[in-house]
């Protein structure tokens, strides 16, 4: 029978510091909400599986402005958004878009959406890739890996590279784009675990460190003794402060996150930012939806393809944390991001 109803989770409050997950302050809100009457070249999705982001967290900000974000961002009472949904068709009004079609949508977190077809994206399916790899090695976490590398730092096969967060969706794609498509000399990853960082190192990366572990400062500077061209930054914080006195006269560092900061309002600061200046650093921020308008995304999915065909990039089981969810305990999947609960691309699962 046709749903008549979703459930969303809405914006309560905006959080100042970690979200807040249930009680009297908490951040989000489940309500229900009727579903409109879909209309010629509409259809209604089922959600089946939720991209979990950490630039989410950003999204719902009270210290973030409209004019300094990059899209808008989610008010009170909104629909809490997300990126890439997968989703099936389940009713149509296109006769583009049958019913059974699974879809890449952004919908935000709730159980259906009616939606225009060609808002719906259908998954083309290659080889013996499962739609779930289309939002994370194909999908936001590849392209940012592959944007970053190769078109923000300009990353070759003379570069030494470090990639921070490198457990996580965009830097385990990173450290395989590095070592096996663009050749650099050597990859150093950085991640939160002993087991992550043995991941990582199968994954391609020289030498993977723990930043948790006492000896990281000296281990760091070990591994990147005559400096390193290149930093892949995507946690920010201490890590991107150290960073600053490795990286080679010259360098290059790809701003892609600071999620070390996005739940905090007391921030350590940068204490080394006149190294930027002594040796001449060029650090370049970085939005990967700025790749759509100009088709420079499509032709990086095509490398990213080519690149799997050729057995360079490797959907492992590592690479998909998927977690079968109820729809009341969404926000309490996406917090895991927060608490280092995966490795590659963390899915919700809606169960
Ligand atoms: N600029 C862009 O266009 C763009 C696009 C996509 C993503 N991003 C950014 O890239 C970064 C990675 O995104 P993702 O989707 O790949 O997420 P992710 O790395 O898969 O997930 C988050 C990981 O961050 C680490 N982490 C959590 N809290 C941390 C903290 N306080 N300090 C240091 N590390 C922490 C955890 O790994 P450990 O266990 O290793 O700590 C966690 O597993 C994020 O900062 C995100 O905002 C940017």
């Amino acid at each position: 029978m046709t749903p008549t109803t979703s459930r969303h989770w809405v914006l309560a409050k905006k959080p100042t510091d970690l979200p807040i997950i249930a009680g009297p302050d908490a951040t989000f809100r489940l309500v229900t909400k009727p579903l409109a009457p879909i209309e010629d070249g509409q259809v209604l999705i089922k959600i089946l599986y939720l991209s979990n982001d950490p630039a989410q967290r950003l999204w719902i900000d009270p210290n973030i402005t409209p004019d300094r974000l990059y899209i808008e961002p989610v008010e009170l009472e909104d629909t809490m958004a997300s990126y890439t949904c997968i989703s099936e068709v389940v009713e149509s009004k296109s006769k583009d878009m049958p019913v059974g079609t699974i879809v890449i949508a952004d919908a935000g977190w709730r159980e259906y959406a009616v939606m225009p077809a060609e808002a719906c994206m259908p998954i083309k399916a290659i080889d013996d890739l499962k739609p779930v790899h289309y939002v994370s090695l194909f999908g936001l976490a590849g392209v940012t890996a592959y944007y970053g590398l190769v078109d923000i730092a300009q990353t070759g096969s003379n570069d030494a590279v470090v990639i921070s967060g490198a457990a996580g969706a965009v830097g385990s794609v990173a450290v395989q784009i590095a070592k096996n498509v663009l050749g650099c000399k050597k990859v150093i990853g950085i991640a939160g675990t002993d087991a992550k960082c043995e991941w990582v190192e199968s994954l391609g990366a020289d030498i993977c460190l723990n930043y948790k572990s006492t000896n990281f400062g000296e281990d760091l500077k070990k591994a990147t003794e005559g400096f390193v061209e290149v930093f892949f930054d995507n946690v920010g914080g201490e890590v991107l402060d150290l960073m600053l006195k490795r990286v080679k006269k010259d360098g290059r560092v790809a701003a892609c996150g600071a999620i070390a900061d996005y739940n905090s309002n007391e921030r350590a600061g940068i204490k080394n930012w006149y190294q930027v200046i002594a040796m001449r650093l060029q650090i370049r921020g970085m939005v990967v939806t700025d790749a759509i308008p100009t088709g420079r995304w499509t032709g990086m999915v095509d490398s990213l393809i080519q690149a799997y065909q050729e057995g360079k990039i490797r959907a492992t089981e590592e690479g998909l944390t998927i977690v079968p969810t109820r729809f009341e305990d969404v926000p309490k999947t996406w917090m895991g991001l927060f608490e280092g609960r995966n490795t590659g691309k963390m899915l919700t699962q809606l169960v």
